[in-house]
């Protein structure tokens, strides 16, 4: 079976970037990005994001996560601590990043280093969560083969038994990680395909800024 799908192409026209417009601090130009990404009616879920990790078979593996928080020190998502891409963040820290806002036709790529977030966050989240996703956290272990449905919506209906009257605890093995930058790309689409791309990356500790061929 071949599908051809050659003819799909799309023109890029909707912006540029300069260096001189991108200042000196990437997590600012991230913000407003981000905040342009956020209030555009026809991005859904623009803290969505696709993280990359390594697995310990040496292939990387990518996933869409959301973004649930950053600011100087990094960007923070939520998972299961026994899921595949928390085993492969504890063995191998460094993690790649990618946002894709189509209808600004931008992209970011973020390398970064991550870690697991202070406990008393994790909580604090957590215990903001709607009741469902809470106990939904507590239902599923994350990334381990299953027989059925079945079994989760079962557990999910004793715990909403269990949990009628009091408000579950955060489960040790669900929380944070933050991801902690080196370098940062910000793409923006263009025509015949000669995009602009700006890059930032750590060089002793200040940002390096410079343009990369598309
Ligand atoms: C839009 C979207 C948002 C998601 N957000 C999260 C998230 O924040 N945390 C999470 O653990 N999984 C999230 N998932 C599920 C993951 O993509 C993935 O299936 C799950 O985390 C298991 O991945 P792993 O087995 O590679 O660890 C999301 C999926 C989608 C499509």
């Amino acid at each position: 079976m071949k599908k051809d799908l050659e003819h799909m192409r799309k023109t890029y026209e909707k912006g540029s970037l300069e260096i001189s417009s991108v200042g000196n601090d990437p997590l600012l130009f991230f913000e407003k990005w981000f905040d342009q990404a956020q209030s555009n009616n026809s991005i859904e879920e623009a803290n969505a994001f696709s993280l990359s990790t390594i697995g310990k078979d040496g292939f990387p593996k990518s996933r869409i996560v959301l973004l649930k928080s950053y600011d100087s020190d990094g960007f923070v998502f939520y998972t299961n601590y026994n899921s595949v891409k928390a085993k492969d963040i504890l063995n191998s820290p460094k993690v790649g990043v990618s946002f894709y806002w189509p209808s600004l036709e931008r992209q970011v790529i973020i390398k970064g280093t991550a870690f697991k977030v202070e406990g008393d966050i994790s909580d604090k989240y957590f215990n903001s969560r709607p009741i469902g996703s809470r106990l939904g956290a507590i239902v599923s272990n994350q990334s381990q083969v299953i027989p059925n449905r079945k079994i989760l919506e079962e557990k999910l209906e004793y715990l909403k038994k269990n949990y009628k009257d009091k408000s579950p605890k955060r489960p040790d093995n669900w929380g944070g990680f933050k991801i902690s930058p080196i370098s940062y790309e910000f793409w923006q689409g263009r025509s015949n395909r000669l995009h602009d791309r700006i890059i930032f990356y750590d060089l002793d500790e200040k940002w390096t800024i410079k343009r990369l061929s598309p």
